[in-house]
């Protein structure tokens, strides 16, 4: 696992990605939750369809864009709350 996270005693609280049940950890970074779960492919290039996940961590690159309850966000801006309906752009596959 390339990720962990720094609190493993936070409690998990549900939210679905592309309506696939996930657990992620209650209050963390979104972007970072994700990559803990192994998901790290959030968005793909217009053009090229090159896959993109967050770099910059801090709100600058907007490769971690995903959409959050129905609006397109950063996701390093975002915490993780019970009940958030994530989804990637229609043909991204990610891990
Ligand atoms: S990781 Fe760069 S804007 Fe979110």
């Amino acid at each position: 696992m390339r990720f962990h996270d720094l609190d493993p005693d936070r409690p998990l609280v549900p939210v679905t990605l592309d309506g696939q049940p996930v657990d992620l950890p209650d209050g963390a970074n979104l972007a970072a939750a994700l990559l803990g779960a192994g998901i790290d492919r959030f968005r793909a290039t217009p053009v090229l369809g090159a896959p993109r996940g967050p770099f910059c961590m801090m709100g600058a690159c907007f490769d971690c864009l995903i959409e959050v309850d129905g609006v397109t966000r950063q996701a390093c801006m975002v915490q993780v709350q019970a009940g958030l309906v994530l989804s990637r752009p229609a043909g991204q596959v990610g891990t």
